[in-house]
């Protein structure tokens, strides 16, 4: 039996998490972030499931290792959170969800462009208030715009899908090579800043990517551009987005993600005295839009993220080695 210790569990995940079915795993459910303040609760598992938020540095895995976990099973894609290095030394095997419907993150990257081109977090707020003025909601068509891809993975080729379908015009940058599609031009990342009008990340975090987006990437960009994340917060130098929306030099902005969003997001925090001024400052802006971190948030992602995570951490189980695709 496999003594699974799920942290950050929420509510609406526990239904897509039974282990019912796999009577080979025993999960236990906490609601906190894994850190090095609760990693204490460790003590008697085998493995632990862990989402965005939780924190697998090098203190962290030492301590899982002496109380005997021997894998990690992330059940999200990203794994800028986890000290791989770390973890091989210590031998604590990682795994994680490759891929669950990249056409749920591209369409909420889509939402987002769409809610800040005709303004519907606006418009949605006055008709509540019986106010029908259209001054102040003037937007722009997506059709013939050019928008730039930064990462042509998974989730970039499905947005470029959806974005073509919509008459853009698709400029990709990714360091590895791409296939030829009629439909895509693949340019430099300095290029693709100059000539978008909407700009998506979908690149990984990684150090190499740490602020891609920052003063100096707003200053290569068209006055009034869009850019939208929905990858990982600390692609973007949050304090330079600000000072961009300041001088209306970025024209709209639409967020799935924040650099500093770990505590934050995925908890109500409505009762609370917002202690973030950055993140206070980003909301006030009526050209930006921020949801959190929801984009892989559908019925058919969670699905896939429950059957591959449960289906790794049987395999560990059975002593069967881990799909390539998961294995990190
Ligand atoms: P993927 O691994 O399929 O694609 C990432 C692409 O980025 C690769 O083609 C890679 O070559 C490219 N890349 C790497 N460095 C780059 C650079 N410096 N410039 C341009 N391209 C670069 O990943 P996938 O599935 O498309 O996911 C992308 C990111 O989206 C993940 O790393 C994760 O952080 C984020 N994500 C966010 C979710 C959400 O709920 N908001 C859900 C799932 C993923």
């Amino acid at each position: 039996m496999l003594k699974v210790g799920f942290f950050s569990s929420q509510p609406y995940e526990r239904p897509f998490f039974s282990d019912e079915h796999h009577p080979q795993l025993s999960i236990v459910h906490f609601e906190q972030r894994l850190s090095a303040r609760t990693v204490t609760l460790c003590q008697g598992l085998d493995a632990v499931c862990v989402f965005v938020n939780d924190e697998l540095d090098r203190t962290v895995l030492e301590r899982l290792a002496v109380v005997g976990v021997r894998l990690v099973a992330l059940r999200c894609a990203g794994f800028n959170n986890v000290d791989l290095d770390a973890a091989r030394r210590l031998n604590i095997q990682v795994c994680r969800v490759p891929s669950y419907s990249p056409d749920a993150v591209a369409e909420h990257c889509v939402a987002l462009m769409l809610t800040l081109s005709r303004k519907i977090h606006k418009a949605y707020n006055r008709v509540r208030e019986d106010n029908f003025d259209l001054n102040g909601l003037l937007g722009f068509n997506l059709a013939g715009k050019t928008v730039g891809i930064v990462g042509f993975g998974q989730i970039g080729r499905s947005l470029a899908g959806i974005l073509s379908g919509f008459g853009c015009r698709v400029l990709v940058t990714d360091p590895a090579p791409l296939p030829n599609q009629a439909d895509i031009a693949q340019v430099e990342f300095d290029e693709l800043l100059a000539h978008s009008d909407i700009i998506s990340l979908h690149c990984p975090l990684t150090p190499d990517t740490h602020h891609l987006i920052d003063e100096s990437a707003f200053s290569r960009m068209k006055d009034g551009v869009m850019l939208i994340n929905t990858s990982r917060g600390a692609l973007v130098d949050t304090r330079a987005c600000i000072e961009a929306l300041k001088r209306r030099k970025l024209g709209y902005l639409g967020l799935d993600v924040y650099e500093q969003e770990a505590g934050m997001f995925f908890e109500d925090r409505s009762d609370d005295i917002p202690l973030d001024d950055v993140f206070a400052r980003l909301i006030s802006f009526p050209n930006v839009v921020v949801t959190g971190h929801q984009g892989f948030f559908t019925r058919e992602a969670l699905s896939e993220i429950a059957s591959t995570t449960l289906e790794s951490l049987t395999a560990f189980e059975e002593g069967r080695s881990l799909d390539q695709h998961c294995q990190l």
